[in-house]
Parts: C-alpha cells; structure tokens; sequence
C-alpha cells in the first residue's frame, strides 16, 4: 500500500487501536480481547498490518490460535502479497517467526500430499516484494539483495506492485538508481520468471512494451490449465521509466479481448492477480470483464492486495455462483499465507480458504506437520538465500542501543516514535539550528517500533525503510508554517492515533524559518504553501548523503551499548 494509510472511500484510516492516556498502548489483550483476527473487532493496526502486538503485547500467550485446516480442492492456490521484505521472519514478533523460507517448505508438502490425489497446486505472489526491512532499503534500487531469494522460490506467476515503480532519484536530483522495476529487468529478474512475471497494465515509457507478460497460461502437473492476468491499480504516482496504463482502458484494448477470446476454450479457469484493494471498484470491472468474455461457469478468482488486509467478498451483480468469494487478499509482510482451493460439485463450486498466520507451528499444522519433520530441501535453500542476503545487507550489524521501547501507534509522548524522531534525531543528526529550521514529515515514513536494547540495521530500517531524501525551502514564515501544519492535518479522522504530519519543533508566527522535509511530501507541502502565498516555491536539496532512513541510523550510532546490552 502507500505509505502507512489506509485510504478507504476517500479518508486516510490509520489505526483502530485502543489508546490510553499517557501516550501508551492498551496492554492486554485479556482487557480488550483479541479481535477474532478481523479488521471490524477490536484491535487492528494498519501500519503492520495484523500484528496484535501493536495493540497488546499479550497477543500470543492471551490469543493462541487454532491451526488452520487446508481443505486441498480440484484446484489449490497457495499465495503471498504484499511481502515488502518481510521474508526473514520477526525477532520482535514472537508470533510471527516464519520467514519464506517456511512458506517453501508448505507449498513442497501441500504438493505431495496433493500431487497423491492427482490434484494440483498452484503458488502466486502479488506484488510489492520492496520497502519493508533493511534488505530492501540497503541495496541502492532497494531490490538488488531481495530478488536472488524470490529467485529460489517457485512462484508459478507473480505480480508487479506500486512499491516496484516509485522514482527514487527524484528525477536525477539525487545520486542513485531511478526505479526499482529498472533493477528488477537489468539483474534479468524479470526475465528469469520466463513470461510469468506479470504486469497487464504497466509498460516501458520508452518502448511502450510491457515490462513483464500482459497474461500466461500455466499449466498443473495434472493438467490444470489457468490464464493469469497481474493487474496494477490506476498508479498515477510512478516513477519515469513506466507507463500504468489504466485498468478500464487495458479491458477495452485490443489484446485483452484477444486473450480473452483465444483462451476462452483452452483453459480451466483464470486467475487475476491484483494488486489493489479487495475493495477497489477496479475489482468489480474487471471480473465483469472476464465474465463476458468466459461465458458464465468459467472459474474466474481475483487475489487481492494493497490494502495489507486480510479479507474476501463476493462480487456483488453476479449470482451465479453465490458461494463464491471472487476476491480474497492475503495480509501483508508476511503475517499471512493464503491458501483457496475449489473444486466442482455438479454445476456449482465448492470454495475453501484459509488464511494462515506467518508463525512456524501454524504452518507446519497447516500441512499436518510437526516442526521437527517440516522443513524441506527446497526450504533449506531458500533459507539460505536469505540468509546470503542478509549478510550483503548487514541486517545484523549492531548501531547502537535503545533504552526503551518507541511505539509507532501510539499519540505524541514518551513512548512515542514520531516525537522521538521529530524532536531528538531529527535535530541532532539532521537539522543545523533546531531554531530556526523545522522539519515536517508525513507519518507514513515509518512503520514499525524501536525496541530496548541492541537496535541493529535491519532495526533501523524496518522502523523507517523507506529512505527518501530531504529537501530544504528557506525564509518561510512562521504564521505560514502554522497554517501548513493546519491544512496538512485537516480532517483529522477520529481513528487517528498519529496526526498525518508532524513537525520538530513550534514555530513562532513572527520568526523566519527553513523548512526542511523529504521528496515523499514534495506536493502536498510545496502545493499548499504556493497556494498560500501564491508564488512558485523551489525546494532545494538539503543534506544529499542523509535521508529519512539514515538520519536514525546515525542517531544509533552514536548511541553505543553498554557491555551488559550486548550480552543481553
Ligand atoms: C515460533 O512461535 C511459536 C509460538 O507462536 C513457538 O512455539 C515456536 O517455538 C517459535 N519458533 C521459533 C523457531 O522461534
Ligand atoms: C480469513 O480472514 C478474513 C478476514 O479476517 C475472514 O473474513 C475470513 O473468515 C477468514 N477465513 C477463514 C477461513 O478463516
Ligand atoms: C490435515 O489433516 C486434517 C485432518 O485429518 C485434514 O482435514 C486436512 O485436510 C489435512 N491437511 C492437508 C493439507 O491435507
Ligand atoms: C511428523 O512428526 C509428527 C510428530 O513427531 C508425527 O506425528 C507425524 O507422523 C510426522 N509426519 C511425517 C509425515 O513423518
Ligand atoms: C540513505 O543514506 C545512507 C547514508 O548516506 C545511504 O547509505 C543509503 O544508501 C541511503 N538510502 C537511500 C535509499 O538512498
Ligand atoms: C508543531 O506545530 C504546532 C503549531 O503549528 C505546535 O502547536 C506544535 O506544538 C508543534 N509540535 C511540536 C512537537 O513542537
Ligand atoms: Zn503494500
């Protein structure tokens, strides 16, 4: 998703959290329950996505789960969306321990155990591999460590996300790769997954070429035959190197009807990956599309993603088949393995789907395994790859220690981030004069707690992961900056823990100010203030070698553990 909103009919939603004074989390789920695992009950962080851990720190001993039961169809699909670099599994999320390596492990013994009933299993991923920990944002196009362990995965088709496509150079203000897509094709990632690395609707800007397949047919060890198509959805914000066409227009285009026509016959059933919200209209259009072109028994599912929920729905104008949820989405980083599968029961389909939670005894369980015989060979492997990865990044590599916990969901205090952040890092290892410079970020640049004690890299960049550059406007006035701060948190929706934007320190209204922030929030805030003072405004670079990740980083560093935190 962008950033750590939650755009749901127009408002940003940021937090369902129960919050108490004081500026800290609600601490026991034995007060307030554990949420049944569903966005409308109790306690539900968007930020990082289904961790209850955000809301009570007690999730797992108060909560513990049922295993999910896998119910293997004619056709099973096994999926992951949303991953962001997540695939390590959580040092900090106890209940979250299982890494993709785990994930390998239950597609290989979901296949055995299907492959001996004839049927077969299918493995998708859709989109947003990027942007998450710290081996994503220390490789320089944030894909170039992550994308040989995806490699060792056998993903039968996957999709390209809007994490793929920002600008990271701001056209070339900055040193550095543009986009992370360019990385993904230079490697030969792209080109690795041979036709199956999907992107319907996003194509080159130079050639006009798609940058993966438009669709593929893949075809079961048993003869299952799916068309999948990987949507984006209407993406306007991406970086120079591509083209997001619109979803309507590529419905309308000549070779989707093509496809459409020509497969019509030939295959079992379609598959659209999505990346969008299980929501999104977009979703609607495009299952009404395929539906006029299959004929109305063809089995048609959408994988959702985007909105980093876990959720299904059916579409509502048709009834045909009522037991089916045409769409369905995964979670997010992790937190989530996907399992649907379907078979035909006369002129109806049967539907099952579990959601399984990114914790190694659930998914042993979810293939009727213990964790002592679950781990496969392919498994291993991906493991290592991971762990490879890991090394090039540093992930390890201790910067320095925190003395407490900082919470990211949490409203402005002692135990918050974002004034850890605004008012102590920025500061000392960003701004010159903390009096007359102010720094104005957008909440959606971090999206994980600091924890007490060793605080490594991959700490630092999972907190903050995105790593975009700052930018300075100087002799702006401190009545503007009040009205700045204003507009850019109005409205407020009362669910909102953390405002959107926050600043370092109070400006004066008579005193003059620099006003630092980073490329992230270049239009909204230059946008506002050129409005406000109806002239064109030239943001300057400020501070190139530093960016939203590293200033934290640095601040850690000078931070060095006492001998008794490092044994700790
Ligand atoms: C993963 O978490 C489960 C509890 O949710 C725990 O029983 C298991 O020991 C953990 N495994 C590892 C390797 O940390
Ligand atoms: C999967 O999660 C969604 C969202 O919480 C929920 O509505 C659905 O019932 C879950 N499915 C199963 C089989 O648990
Ligand atoms: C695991 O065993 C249960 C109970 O026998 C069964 O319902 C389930 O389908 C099995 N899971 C798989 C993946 O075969
Ligand atoms: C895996 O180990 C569990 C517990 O030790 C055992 O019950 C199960 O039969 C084993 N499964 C296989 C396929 O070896
Ligand atoms: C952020 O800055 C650090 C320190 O200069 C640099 O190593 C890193 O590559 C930068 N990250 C991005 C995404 O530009
Ligand atoms: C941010 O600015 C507003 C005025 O616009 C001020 O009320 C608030 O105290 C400032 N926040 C901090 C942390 O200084
Ligand atoms: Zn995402």
């Amino acid at each position: 998703m962008i950033r750590s909103c939650l755009h749901v009919f127009g408002v940003c939603i940021v937090a369902f959290c129960l919050v108490t004074e004081g500026g800290s989390v609600s601490a026991s789920c034995k007060t307030i329950g554990c949420g049944g695992h569903d966005p409308k009950s109790t306690c539900f962080c968007a930020p990082s996505c289904f961790s209850f851990d955000d809301c009570c720190d007690d999730y797992a001993e108060v909560c513990p789960e049922q295993t999910p039961t896998v119910k293997l169809g004619d056709v099973n699909m096994l999926i992951t969306t949303d991953l962001h670099s997540w695939i390590e599994g959580r040092p900090h999320d106890a209940h979250l321990n299982a890494s993709l390596a785990h994930v390998v492990s239950v597609l290989d013994h979901l296949r055995s155990i299907a492959y001996a009933q004839s049927r077969d299993v299918f493995f998708f991923d859709n989109g947003d591999i990027n942007d998450g920990t710290g081996l994503s944002a220390t490789a320089p196009d944030h894909v170039a460590f992550l994308s040989p362990v995806l490699q060792t995965v056998r993903y039968d088709a996957l999709n390209i996300g809007n994490h793929e496509l920002y600008q990271r150079n701001g056209h070339g203000i900055v040193e550095g790769p543009a986009c992370p897509v360019v990385g993904l094709k230079e490697s030969g990632y792209i080109a690795s997954w041979e036709g199956r690395y999907l992107t319907s609707n996003v194509v080159w800007s130079s050639s006009h070429e798609p940058v993966g397949n438009r669709y593929t047919m893949i075809e079961g060890k048993f003869g299952t035959k799916l068309l999948v198509f990987g949507f984006l959805y209407n993406m306007h914000d991406h970086c120079d190197a591509v083209e997001v066409l619109d979803v309507e227009d590529v419905l309308a285009s000549q070779w989707f009807k093509e496809a459409v026509q020509a497969h019509a016959q030939v295959c079992d059933g379609v598959v659209v990956l999505a990346h969008m919200d299980y929501r999104d209209e977009l979703v609607d259009k495009i299952w009404t599309a395929l539906r006029t072109g299959m004929g109305s028994s063809k089995p048609i599912q959408v994988v959702a993603g985007h909105s980093h929920r876990r959720g299904f729905r059916h579409i509502k104008a048709i009834r045909f088949y009522n037991v089916w949820p045409e769409v369905y989405e995964a979670g997010c980083k992790l937190d989530t393995v996907g399992f649907l599968s379907y078979s035909r029961e006369g002129n109806r389909l049967r539907f099952e789907l579990a959601n399984i939670s990114g914790n190694i005894n659930q998914l042993a369980g979810a293939v009727n395994r213990s964790v002592s015989n679950f781990s496969t060979a392919a498994g291993a492997r991906t493991a290592q790859a991971i762990q490879t990865a890991r090394d090039k990044a540093g992930s390890d590599r201790v910067l320095g220690c925190a003395a407490q916990r900082y919470r990211l969901m949490t409203p402005p205090g002692k135990n918050s981030l974002w004034s850890f952040y605004m008012q102590e890092v920025l500061p000392e290892t960003l701004l010159d004069s903390a009096k007359s410079q102010i720094a104005i970020v957008g909440t959606g640049a971090m999206t994980y707690d600091i924890f007490p004690g060793p605080v490594t890299i991959d700490d630092a960049y999972t907190a903050s992961p995105y790593g975009n550059f700052w930018l300075k406007l100087e002799g702006i006035k401190g009545e503007s900056l009040i009205k700045l701060m204003m507009e850019l948190n109005h409205p407020t929706p009362w669910t909102q823990v953390v405002p959107s934007y926050v600043n370092s320190s109070a400006p004066i209204a008579s005193s003059t100010y620099d006003l630092v922030f980073c490329d992230f929030d270049l239009d909204p805030i230059v946008e506002r203030l050129q409005g406000m003072l109806g002239k064109h405004l030239e943001p300057k670079l400020y501070k190139p070698l530093l960016n939203t990740s590293s200033v934290l980083s640095a601040w850690f560093q000078q931070r060095p553990c006492s001998d008794e935190s490092i044994l700790l």
